[in-house]
């Protein structure tokens, strides 16, 4: 029997209320199962809600097991409740139990002892990283292990390289356009050339102002003129016609007609032969004159003056002989004429030994 109620005093409420349910399922019908478990659950419900006013009230009768009455399901809540009462009086009343420190050591088990949590990481404090940095900063030896941890480590061989980067890939660069020379084109030109002359000629504005820059333009050009004398750039008047032997007797050299405008002539001349320098001027009207070969004259184009060879004038207006140049011999032997003296022949002075040279 001490067993039983000992049974019973393990039992919790559920696994009183689970054998009630069992009981129930057996004895009546399904119907009357039914019905009571809707009543159970009624109570049940009901008897949650009356729990905390129930504690209070005294404890109602419970039918002994083995009577052969069925237990209402508020009788087996008070049940449950005194059995849980009981518990507690039972708790409450027993002898304080004998301490584990009086047991003997070896049969208590080495509990382990909690771990200690682990120190949370101490966080640096400002002066000492300043003092850390000092002692970097400071010269002098240096340990072989400080050397190795300011080192950094070298690489393995065997670690592997990272991949190489792959190199930017540039785009193609743009042809460049072929080069045109900016300009208008001949239509355009004409166009702006019209749309000038017009403004300049079109009104009486533009009339006034082309004709002012046109009289001031010619007034500076005139001006720059006068600022450069009139002056005639001519021949040296001593000159070398060659040697007397290159002139013989009845003989005309021309070829000083365009350069010098003399000829150089071998003639008599009173009974004498002499090598003159004749100007090639008409003593008309100043024309020039030409020399006739086939007649052995110089005759004038302008008017028909004639002249010997000598230059004594014989036809025509020409109203005297032609005039002479002095001419001398050089000091190289050679003739030399000099147009800065002149010798006329009306005037006597052809008898200057200085006027001809004898042949
Ligand atoms: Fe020579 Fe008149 S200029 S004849």
């Amino acid at each position: 029997m001490a067993a039983e109620e000992k049974k019973k005093k393990k039992m919790s409420v559920a696994e009183i209320l689970a054998a009630c349910r069992k009981l129930d399922s057996k004895g009546d019908t399904a119907s009357q199962a039914e019905q009571s478990s809707g009543k159970d659950q009624a109570a049940a419900s009901s008897a949650k809600q009356d729990s905390a006013s129930e504690e209070s009230k005294p404890a109602t009768k419970i039918p002994k097991p083995g009577s052969g009455k069925r237990p209402s399901v508020q009788e087996i809540l008070a049940m449950a409740r005194a059995e849980k009462q009981k518990k507690a009086a039972a708790s409450t009343s027993a002898p304080p139990q004998p301490s584990a420190a009086k047991k003997p050591v070896a049969a208590t088990k080495p509990t382990p002892k909690p771990q200690a949590p682990a120190p949370a990481a101490e966080k640096p404090h400002s002066s000492n990283i300043l003092a850390a940095e000092e002692v970097e900063r400071k010269r002098g030896p240096v340990s072989k292990s400080a050397l190795e941890a300011k080192t950094p480590a070298k690489p393995s061989p065997t670690e592997k390289k990272p991949a190489a980067k792959a190199k930017p890939v540039v785009p193609p660069r743009p042809t460049r356009p072929p080069f045109t020379k900016p300009g208008k084109k001949p239509d355009q030109q004409r166009r702006g050339f019209l749309a000038v002359l017009g403004v300049m000629l079109g009104t009486p504005l533009g009339v006034g102002f082309t004709s002012l820059a046109t009289t001031m333009g010619l007034w500076t050009l005139g001006t720059l003129r006068f600022m450069f004398p009139n002056v005639r750039i001519e021949p040296p008047s001593k000159f070398k016609v060659g040697f007397p032997s290159d002139y013989p007797p009845g003989y005309v050299e021309t070829k000083f007609k365009t350069q010098y405008a003399v000829w150089i002539v071998n003639a008599e001349y009173n009974g004498q032969q002499q090598i003159a320098a004749l100007s090639t001027v008409c003593t008309h009207l100043g024309c020039t004159p030409n020399w006739l070969e086939a007649e052995q004259k110089f005759k004038c184009p302008c008017h028909g003056s004639g002249f010997y060879i000598n230059g004594i004038n014989f036809e025509g207006p020409a109203p005297r002989p032609l005039e002479r140049y002095a001419i001398r011999i050089a000091e190289d032997g050679q003739l030399e004429v000099d147009k800065s003296r002149k010798f006329q022949e009306e005037k006597g002075q052809w008898n200057d030994p200085d006027s001809f040279v004898p042949a």
